[in-house]
């Protein structure tokens, strides 16, 4: 079975009561949970890290070199400005599905921006917690594809 890592950075802990107008009521844990159930459904074996801090996050993703398959990541505001998370993407050479709750193209200026785009696989933004689940499927093609 295929083993997939749930990145996820900065204040997305605080999902739930962060801005719910932009990210909604649901906490992390319920989406972590609603994320194993789509797992289940697709024979994907899930883990899900969260970190706050770019060096955390880019030790994960060292980490997952080996262990996981796929990663899917959800880099919060460090895909608008961190070339270190870039690079840790680009080194690892696995597959990275990049994951945004919110559309950031339809937000400020500088989400417009993102510095990880070109090193993942595909940018999934814009669902709300479903973003997740699409990076899933994304990934199960990808590793998995259909014959
Ligand atoms: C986010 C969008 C980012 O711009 C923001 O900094 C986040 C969350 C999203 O999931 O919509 O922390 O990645």
């Amino acid at each position: 079975m295929k083993k997939i890592l749930v990145l996820n950075g900065p204040n997305l802990n605080l999902l739930g009561m962060r801005e719910p107008g932009v990210y909604g009521s649901e906490s992390y844990e319920t989406i972590c949970g609603r994320i194993a159930g789509e797992a289940e459904k697709l024979d994907l074996e899930v883990a899900f890290a969260q970190h706050n801090g770019e060096g955390a996050l880019i030790d994960e993703l060292h980490g997952a070199m080996g262990v996981y398959d796929g990663v899917v990541l959800n880099a919060g505001a460090y895909t608008h400005y961190s070339i270190a998370i870039r690079d840790a993407i680009a080194a690892i050479r696995l597959p990275v599905v990049e994951v945004h709750l919110s559309n950031i193209h339809a937000r400020e200026e500088f989400r417009h921006t993102s510095v990880i785009a070109a090193v993942c696989r595909g940018q999934i933004a814009g669902f709300g917690p479903d973003s997740y689940l699409l990076a899933l499927r994304a990934l199960k093609g990808i590793l998995e594809p259909a014959r």
